[in-house]
């Protein structure tokens, strides 16, 4: 296709960020108050669909402990210098300044008081007072680079620029907007794509424990789940499908398929010397008895009738305790495998950071192209770490285009 040699001036800005999501709207409004006219291209019919689904509605969005090691990537130390620049602090300042009321839920995590709604509201007013334009609806069918730029032909017509930020987020969701075509822009330009896969997902399981755990469907209790040498103590949730809760999603960023996970449902409890000692002070108390007093009561009774555990205690060897401490303490469960990107909240892997610049994240070989947010290979665990990602890497590369 023959590229007119000029545009009209609406038409050819500074800069044009793909992606009207967390970290390309946050650019956008960095870049638009340095003077910058910036141009936001998205084929949603919604600016910041995903923020208005996240945090149950009401936007988990900054983690007030966040740091790198909250983050997975394959180049760990890539995400320390825009994460340092751009702090859990800095976004509350902004938050409280638009007059968004929150609430601290566990440790460090800051959510909505009302909605996600109140997040969107205060990017799209960001990035009206700095004067960024934002266009939905709109189909990118091609980009070029051209002298001292680039040209993107898009179901609107032909627009130019001369900083081209990649900001279409990963492939988690594919009906609130999600889609490949960031991985593609990289590739096209010879970046290389590191293998993506579903993170923070539920674990779907095979048949027959789907159906021994189906009576509970709904029961939540805390535990510790353990996988290739990662731990997270946090509830989970038994669902008609698989497992959930902020256990599972957390650990499904480091399951591999064909792993075993290590589930203690009593965290913090010495189960074999506890009943060493009730099988001495109370022989004839059962096992049921005290999973009762210890987990939420169907949960206790579902998990007795599985392991077939009757009689009183007495009736029980030392090695039987140790079989039981190991089963509550350590119950291997192997997941058929996770419910993909049709729920998951992120995408881990992406354009590999070895390629970019993490000042700037310009890449190293185009330096008027930029990839921010989840697009790029850095994934944050729950608890709005990756929101602290799409502001901190929005902000870095905002200040440069
Ligand atoms: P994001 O996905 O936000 O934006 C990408 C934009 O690019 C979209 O607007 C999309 O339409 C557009 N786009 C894609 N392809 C395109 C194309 N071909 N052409 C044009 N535009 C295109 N995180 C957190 O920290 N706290 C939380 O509470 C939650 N909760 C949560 C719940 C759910 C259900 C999900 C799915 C995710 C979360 N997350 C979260 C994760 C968080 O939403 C995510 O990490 C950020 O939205 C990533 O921001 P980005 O801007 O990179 O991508």
């Amino acid at each position: 296709m023959s590229v007119p040699t000029s545009l009209p001036r609406n038409r050819h800005v500074d800069v044009i960020i793909i992606g009207a999501g967390a970290a390309g709207l946050m650019c956008a409004a960095t870049a638009g108050y340095r003077g910058r006219r910036v141009l936001v291209l998205d084929h949603a019919n919604k600016a910041g669909k995903k923020i208005l689904m996240s945090g149950g509605g009401r936007c988990n969005f900054t983690n007030l402990n966040s740091t790198p090691a909250n983050f997975l990537s394959d180049n760990p130390h890539y995400c320390i210098s825009a994460l340092k620049r751009y702090t859990p602090q800095h976004f509350l300042e902004l938050v409280e300044r638009h007059g968004v009321e929150h609430v601290e839920k566990a440790a460090g995590q800051l959510f909505c008081q009302d909605s996600s709604k109140d997040i969107v509201n205060l990017l799209l007013t960001e990035c009206d007072w700095a004067g960024a334009d934002i266009r939905l609806n709109t189909a990118i069918q091609s980009i070029e680079a051209v002298a001292n730029g680039y040209q993107l032909t898009t179901s609107a017509g032909a627009f130019r620029c001369d900083s081209l930020v990649v900001a279409c987020g990963g492939l988690s969701i594919p009906t609130l907007g999600a889609s490949g075509f960031g991985y593609d822009i990289a590739r096209q330009f010879g970046l290389e794509v590191l293998p993506t896969r579903a993170g923070l997902v539920p674990f779907t399981l095979q048949p027959d424990l789907k159906e021994q755990l189906a009576p509970l469907s709904g029961v939540s209790c805390p535990v510790e789940v353990s996988c290739n040498g990662m731990s997270f103590r946090e509830p989970m949730l038994v669902t008609h499908r698989g497992l959930s809760g902020p256990a599972m999603l957390q650990i499904s960023s480091f399951w591999q398929p064909g792993d075993t996970l290590a589930i203690n449902l009593l965290p913090g409890e010495a189960v074999q010397q506890t009943l060493l000692g009730l099988r001495k002070q109370q022989p004839q108390s059962t096992l049921a008895k005290y999973l009762n007093q210890h987990l939420p009561k169907r949960f206790a009774q579902a998990f007795n009738d599985l392991n077939h555990w009757q009689g009183p205690l007495q009736a029980y060897k030392n090695s039987d305790l140790e079989d039981v401490a190991n089963n509550l303490q350590r119950w291997p469960i192997k997941p058929a495998g996770t419910e993909g990107y049709r729920t998951a909240e992120v995408t881990l892997g992406g354009v590999d950071t070895r390629q970019l610049s993490s000042k700037t994240m310009a890449a190293n070989d185009h330096p008027n192209l930029y990839f921010i947010g989840e697009v790029v290979d850095v994934t944050g665990h729950l608890g709005g770490h990756n929101f602290q990602w799409a502001w901190a890497s929005g902000v870095a590369a905002g200040n440069e285009v």
